[in-house]
């Protein structure tokens, strides 16, 4: 079997699993995912996904109808149906199916999607000699509008900076904010390395803060790597000694150029380092 959907708890062939128009999700993006990947027969960092996804269920105030231990068991016991060594797992909550209406109190359950595959993995030059970037020509989503902290269903904004990178053949976009900073990427969070400091955007700028993201922070603490938590700019990051992207399927990827402009090094010393921590972490997890 290749892949499988569970969809509030019936497992489902992918051609034949089915959601209501009326779903809430489908109308506005009304909804909240997380991808988890697993290594090796086991769900990597799996609590912090549901964390986050009770974190965003929080920030939209849509009311979640089992516990963070409940939703463990269940992520637990879907994965199990077919336990691919390293594996693909996305679990998507919408606010449910009701009348034509944007009234969140409308709909009365939630509609929960599990999705199953085996991890495709990225080509290993993508680790070994970095991958393309460009600068998106759409900001990205402001924080007090739409709060890029909250993964929701929504990723409209992502899409159409996507867009790019798939017409310049990039890997990826990173978009920048109003004030002119660079945020993050459309799935990626980014790092850049300038004269052996460690830059990584603020945690209260316009982000999702990645649990990769998180966990390249913890490691750069411990290898006694200063790290800065600040706003930078295009040109510094191309002026920059290194940089790469961090996600839970990406990992540490360094980014090889942007916009064209080659960086320094891809991977730098300091990139190298973290990969190094970041495999020793997962292997130990
Ligand atoms: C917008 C955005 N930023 C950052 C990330 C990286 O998050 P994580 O490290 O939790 O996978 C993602 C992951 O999908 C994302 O969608």
């Amino acid at each position: 079997m290749e892949e499988l959907v569970m969809i509030n708890g019936a497992i489902s062939k992918p051609s034949e699993a089915k959601i209501s128009v009326f779903d809430r999700g489908f109308l506005y993006g009304d909804a909240i995912y997380e991808v988890v990947r697993s290594y090796s027969g086991k769900l990597f960092a799996v609590e912090p996904h549901i964390d986050r996804l009770f974190l965003s269920a929080e920030r939209i105030s849509m009311k979640l109808p089992y516990t963070k231990k409940q939703y463990l068991d269940r992520m637990q016991e879907f994965y199990q149906k077919a336990p691919f060594d390293d594996a693909y797992l996305r679990i998507q909550i919408s606010r449910g199916e009701g009348p034509i209406t944007l009234d969140p109190y409308a709909p009365t359950t939630v509609n929960e999607v599990m999705y199953l595959r085996p991890l495709k993995p990225h080509p290993r030059e993508y680790f070994e000699r970095g991958v393309p970037v460009v600068i998106a020509g759409v900001l990205r989503n402001s924080k007090k509008a739409m709060d890029p902290d909250i993964k929701s269903g929504n990723y409209l904004n992502n899409v159409l900076a996507y867009k790019f990178a798939a017409e310049k053949k990039a890997h990826e976009a990173i978009m920048e904010n109003s004030e002119g900073f660079i945020t993050e990427a459309t799935t990626s969070n980014v790092f850049c390395v300038v004269n052996g400091e460690l830059w990584t955007s603020p945690d209260d700028s316009d982000i999702l803060r990645g649990i990769t993201r998180n966990i390249v922070i913890t490691l750069a603490q411990g290898l006694d790597i200063p790290l800065k938590k600040k706003n930078f700019t295009r040109q510094d990051l191309k002026n920059a000694d290194e940089a790469f992207l961090t996600s839970s399927t990406r990992e540490v990827m360094p980014i090889a150029s942007v916009n064209g402009d080659v960086l320094k090094s891809s991977p730098g010393p300091v990139t190298r380092r973290l990969q190094q921590a970041y495999y020793d972490y997962v292997k130990n997890a």
